[in-house]
């Protein structure tokens, strides 16, 4: 008979987008009912980019933390042109801010300020590797020319082949990867570099989102690949490999600016994230290659220590609400309306 329950070291998740201001209402307590610990992305407006502001964000995020749970978030900067040295020696005596994220401008979402040029900031990559701070890249090319499919494989030989060999001391995260091309990357290199992926990339390959209609919640950034690169993926997650860890860059937009004439990319993964991973692992039958994928590996590579409590997952149906609330406004969900097999044990989404 299939496994009813299982329990896990409580895990965290080393890519999250909290938003700010109302939304953190909906947005924390998703992420605070199973995570002990998340990432926040800085790719606020205007964007993060000194301690003092990240700490008074964390102050924000804090507020949401539903009563009776526990929940710390680690913050990052934004890397931007000029990035001054004195916020990467604060960042670097700061526990609670833990990374600086490096946006190609033009990216994503609210990456205008990111990186124009990785010359212009190779002396911040320098001080970084020094203090041991990690780079959380979003990795695509952002040249028009380039296909979007193509944009992660054009960053990996571009930007971060050349970087690997002009600072091998800085650690990396290749942050939500998508295809075969950046599973071979990560694999072939040491302990300094790492990878997340997302729950979105492990379920999904680009025909979900455009096979019958365009599906405009199912777009987001890096793009869904063909089905090969997802099962490269769905491959280095189940491995064991150390350097694959979950991240699931759960990207909430409002439900106006997802079904728009140009829509915002980013799927919102956070009320089901560990429940729809133990699916995928499930499929796969290697459920028992999630806890270190989930709990880890990530605490590893960050140098943290692994959370002392556990979850505890059940196969019960469930039905994923059509939308939530987000701000003043409305958020859809991953698998809106829709069933799914694992519940957490006293959760409330
Ligand atoms: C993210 C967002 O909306 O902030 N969107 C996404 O599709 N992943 C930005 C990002 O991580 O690229
Ligand atoms: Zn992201």
């Amino acid at each position: 008979m299939a496994q009813q329950n299982f329990t896990l070291i409580k895990p965290d998740d080393w890519h999250l987008h909290l938003r700010d201001g109302d939304a953190l209402r909906t947005t924390v307590p998703h992420t605070a009912r199973c995570f002990e610990r998340a990432v926040i992305m800085p790719n606020l407006k205007p964007p993060v980019v000194k301690v003092s502001d990240a700490l008074v964000y964390r102050e924000r995020i804090l507020q949401s933390v539903p009563e009776g749970a526990t929940f710390s978030p680690l913050m990052t900067l934004y890397l931007t042109d000029n990035l001054p040295e004195d916020e990467l020696r604060l960042l670097a005596d700061e526990p609670h801010v833990v990374a600086v994220k490096y946006y190609p401008a033009g990216a994503t979402t609210n990456s205008d300020s990111g990186v124009t040029s990785i010359e212009k900031v190779m002396p911040a990559l320098e001080i970084m590797a020094t203090l041991g701070i990690p780079l959380l890249m979003h990795g695509e090319v952002t040249d028009h020319e380039v296909d979007i499919f193509d944009r992660e494989k054009h960053f990996i030989d571009q930007i971060l082949c050349p970087l690997r060999a002009n600072l091998p001391e800085l650690k990396i995260v290749l942050e939500h990867i998508t295809t075969r091309q950046a599973v071979e990357f990560v694999s072939g290199e040491n302990e300094q570099v790492g990878a997340t992926i997302t729950v979105h990339h492990l379920l999904f390959n680009r025909n979900d989102m455009l096979a019958s209609g365009v599906k405009p919640h199912f777009y987001c950034l890096p793009i869904l690949k063909r089905d090969i690169h997802q099962s490269a993926l769905i491959d280095a997650a189940t491995s064991g490999n150390p350097s694959f860890f979950l991240g699931t860059d759960s990207a909430p937009h409002a439900l106006g600016d997802k079904e728009s004439d140009c829509g915002c990319a980013g799927i919102y993964t956070a009320p089901a994230a560990i429940e729809l991973y133990a699916e995928v692992f499930e499929q796969v039958g290697a459920l028992d290659k999630l806890e270190n994928f989930a709990s880890q590996f990530g605490p590893r590579f960050y140098g943290l220590d692994t959370n002392t409590e556990t979850i505890q997952l059940t196969r019960s149906e469930w039905r994923m609400p059509a939308h939530f609330e987000f701000g003043n406004s409305t958020v859809v969900p991953v698998r809106a309306g829709e069933r799914l097999s694992w519940r957490l044990r006293g959760g409330t989404t």
